[in-house]
This record gives structure tokens, sequence and C-alpha cells, in this order.
């Protein structure tokens, strides 16, 4: 069974239906550092635009008609189209959409308070992190969480994957995405012979749930955000996998929809970054899930031709 059908087997639809294609510090010094981050700064503005229709509209077709296009017939042409370090990779388009001009500017200049904790969290080793998370007291969210969600797995993967925020069950047991969304994660990290813990790390824009799961305000972002930058730098990974519209805007600095935001590689400080739909949606839209399996098959690409090069 080819993986795509193994991939859409797993994600618990028939191969009948898919979607049109168009066009290391010591603990004393971790946590001293962490109260030091800790401390209330200004407001910091990030725009974040809700846009809730962005994710587009599918329409059903035939498998025969889809295999006329499929995204192994993109591989050859990525073999020119995309260069070999993961620091250049965005620079040139993929085969199937050119790359995004620049995004929106980063918006207003933090005050130096604001500054000078973003650069103590950005001088962190992963002991200092992790402890300045678990004691963040930075936004109102503390006041609700009952656990933070530092983020799971290999901190030295090749794989990095991103999503808005914890739900219920990630703030009860402090790990991201072990809700219904998390499993289908699994499922498609498998389809890519990928494991959670296993050459991936997954982390989340905010560290502590939003109550009500609403969606994570920009001040909450603002203070959030250093904790992720600095997780993206420690981890290094050759590939970002963006999940979801928010995650997508947030990380990128921009409000393009999510469906202009897909089939497109992206670069966060460097990094080549893919942008797919989030699994809670995807568990929602199932005309979508071709379409995610075709960001998958992108991200592969992407994270195979930085390692070629590595
Ligand atoms: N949704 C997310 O974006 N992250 C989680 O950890 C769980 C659900």
């Amino acid at each position: 069974m080819s993986r795509r059908a193994r991939f859409l087997e797993a994600l618990g639809i028939t191969a009948e239906w898919l979607p049109r294609t168009r066009a290391d510090a010591p603990q004393a010094q971790a946590v001293s550092e962490a109260v030091a981050v800790g401390a209330p700064v200004a407001e910091v503005a990030a725009a974040v635009i809700d846009d809730a229709i962005a994710d587009g509209i599918a329409e059903p077709v035939t498998v025969a008609a889809q295999a006329a296009a499929p995204v192994a017939q993109a591989a050859p042409a990525l073999e020119t189209a995309i260069p070999v370090v993961p620091a250049a990779a965005a620079a040139m388009p993929v085969s199937r959409a050119p790359v995004e001009p620049p995004l929106l500017p980063a918006g207003p200049e933090p005050d130096s308070a604001q500054a000078g904790r973003e650069a103590a969290i950005a001088a962190m080793a992963w002991p200092a992190l992790d402890a300045a998370v678990a004691g963040c007291t930075a936004c109102g969210l503390c006041q609700t969480r009952t656990n933070t969600v530092f983020g799971v797995g290999d901190r030295q993967a090749e794989w990095m994957l991103v999503g808005e925020a914890p739900g219920e069950n990630e703030d009860l047991q402090g790990e991201p995405f072990v809700g219904q969304a998390g499993k289908l994660l699994d499922n498609m990290l498998g389809a890519l012979g990928l494991a959670r813990g296993r050459n991936v790390f997954i982390a989340n824009v905010l560290k502590c749930r939003p109550p009500g799961n609403r969606n994570p305000e920009p001040a909450e972002v603002a203070q959030c955000e250093p904790f992720l930058r600095r997780q993206i730098a420690l981890v290094r990974p050759r590939v970002i996998v963006v999940l979801g519209r928010f995650a997508a805007q947030s990380l990128l600095r921009t409000t393009t929809p999510i469906g202009k935001l897909r089939g497109t590689v992206h670069t966060y400080e460097g990094i080549p970054v893919v942008v797919t739909y989030h699994p809670a949606y995807l568990l929602r839209t199932l005309t979508d899930k071709a379409r995610a399996w075709e960001d998958l098959c992108l991200a592969r690409e992407v994270h195979d031709r930085a390692g070629a090069g590595a």
C-alpha cells in the first residue's frame, strides 16, 4: 500500500473521495532566570486576526482525477527548486507555488523590560527554559492553568511541530496534543514514518491553556512567543510544520489565510516552515485531509532536501 493510501487509511477516510486540487545550566541558575523573566512587562501588540473562514472549501473528485496530479510528481522538480541547506531552503520556490514575499512587519518595538526578558530567554539552555515556562506568570493564563505545557519530544529532532495552545486534556496532563486531535496527529506522524518523541519535537505557541479554549490574545502570544523562539533555536530542526491558522499567523506574523499559506515554504529564523491544517480542524473537515497529506509530503521533501545538504 502506498504511503498516501496508508495516510488516508490512518485518517479514517476512504480513497474514493478526495478534494479537488485547484490551480545545560544548574538548577539554581535555571530557577533564578525563570524568576527574572516572569516579571510583568508592558503590553506588546501582536496582530492576530480572527479569520475563521479562511480554510477554504474542498469539492469531491475521483481518485483517478486526483492521481493525475499527485504530490509525488512534484518531486523531480523539487530536486532543482529547493536548495540543500535548511537556512536557505525557503529562499527558492517549491514547484507548485512561489515563496511568499515578506510578511507583515513585527509590530511595535518592545519596551526595554520586554526586550530584557526576551534577551534572557534567548540565552537560556533547556533546564532554564523548562523552569522559566513552569514558573511563568507573565500573563493572566497562569491563574487558570493546571499545568504549563512545555512541549515534548526529541530535543535534537529534525522535525518540529507547532500547534496553537493546550486544550483541556493537555492542561491536565502537561503534554501537547493528547486529546482527540493528538491521536490524529500521531496517525499523521506515523504515516510519515515518524513518532511522537522520535525525531520530532512538538510544542505550542502558548504554553498555558486559554480558558474555555478561547482564542489566544495578542498580549498572551507576545509574552509566550520568546519561549517558542528559544525552543526552535535549541532544537534547530530541519523543518517546522505549523498546525493551523492561528499558529501559522502567529509564527509568520501575518494575517494571510491558511489556505494561502499552505503549499509554500516559509521561513522562521532561517528554518523552513510548512503550514498545514490543525488536526482538530481535520477531525471536522474530512475533505481537507488529503490536502494535509500534500502538506506533509511537501514538508518531507523540504526535510529530505535539507538533510542532503547537512
Ligand atoms: N491543540 C493545539 O494546538 N495544541 C495542543 O497541544 C492541543 C490541541
